[in-house]
């Protein structure tokens, strides 16, 4: 799905989910664990000022598990409560509706010294597109909900899905936009397969996509293409291009006079690091979160 964020389209998508906070307890905060910054609104301390918080790392199956616990210090030591999960199996899906619960633990406590019975824990899962809520609602609801009708300014009416006896949740999700306006937050995205490569060119993407790997994992690109290992300088451009034509070669993505052709090899590229044929990679570290380089 596509969606043209304008700033009318913004304003409209903060004030629906605006609209549907009244309704919740507990707002699910989706975000890619590949890219847990790239993949973050950039207003949602805003748009989510005092609503009980679950972060939640999707796509965990696809990142470096290492790195993914790396990011839950980074999310827990902020205050958040947190989870990684793979919504595309329900790996620890599962603890969603617990860790939501144990979120209005002091309310439901309150509520029960008053005498009123404990009901229902009440979500919404919010996220920017693609980032996979349609699929961890079906996975909560355990059947097929969302026909993915979410778009931005067309409603219909809200339905609570029961996830077991605990948690309801809202079964259209909020969308969120992502942060425009850093152009690495665009390459990351891309690399993860979220923006579509008309936007941007497919060469820069993957070009960006080796410098990381190549850094952070040079064995996934000697395991996968057999790109021979050596100290590499990445800070200059020539040398994450000859990585390129090395994988390019060995992919047989020649144009004529033997050149080799970068644009497939992109495609090659790109298609393999999505597919998490390189092995579990995560594209942005805490660290570089702290120094404020993502
Ligand atoms: P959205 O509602 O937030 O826009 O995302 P959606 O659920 O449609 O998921 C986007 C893509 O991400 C889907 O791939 C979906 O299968 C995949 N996905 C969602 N959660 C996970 C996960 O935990 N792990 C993995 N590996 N994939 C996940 P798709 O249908 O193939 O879409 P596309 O690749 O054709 O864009």
């Amino acid at each position: 799905m596509t969606i043209q964020w304008f700033p009318g389209h913004m304003t409209r998508a903060k004030r629906q989910i605006q609209a549907k906070l009244k309704l919740i307890d507990v707002a699910i905060e989706l975000l890619d664990a590949r890219v847990p910054l790239a993949s973050r609104n950039p207003m949602i301390d805003e748009i989510l000022p005092d609503k009980p918080r679950l972060i939640v790392l999707n796509k965990s199956d696809l990142a470096d598990p290492r790195m993914t616990e790396e990011w839950m210090a980074y999310f827990t030591a902020q205050g958040h409560s947190c989870v990684a999960v793979d919504s595309s199996t329900g790996t620890r899906v599962g603890e969603i509706p617990v860790k939501a619960k144990a979120l209005v633990a002091e309310k439901w406590a309150r509520m029960a010294a008053k005498g009123m019975n404990p009901r229902a824990v009440r979500a919404l899962i919010v996220g920017i597109p693609n980032v996979g809520k349609s699929t961890l609602i079906n996975r909560l609801a355990g059947r097929n909900i969302a026909a993915t009708g979410d778009r931005p300014g067309v409603t219909k009416g809200q339905q609570w899905i029961k996830v077991g006896t605990e948690m309801e949740l809202l079964d259209t999700p909020g969308i969120l936009w992502p942060k425009f306006e850093d152009q690495m937050v665009g390459y990351r995205l891309a690399m993860t397969g979220a923006i579509k490569e008309e936007i941007l060119n497919v060469e820069d993407i993957a070009f960006f996509a080796i410098k990381v790997i190549a850094s952070r994992y040079p064995d996934a690109l000697s395991e996968r293409f057999g790109v021979e290992e050596k100290e590499r300088d990445l800070d200059n451009a020539d040398e994450v291009v000859a990585i390129m034509e090395e994988i390019g070669r060995k992919r047989g993505c020649l144009v004529s006079g033997g050149r080799i052709d970068l644009e497939k090899t992109s495609g090659i590229i790109l298609r393999d690091m999505r597919a998490g044929k390189m092995g579990r990679v995560t594209l942005e570290t805490p660290e570089e979160a702290q120094a404020g380089e993502v």
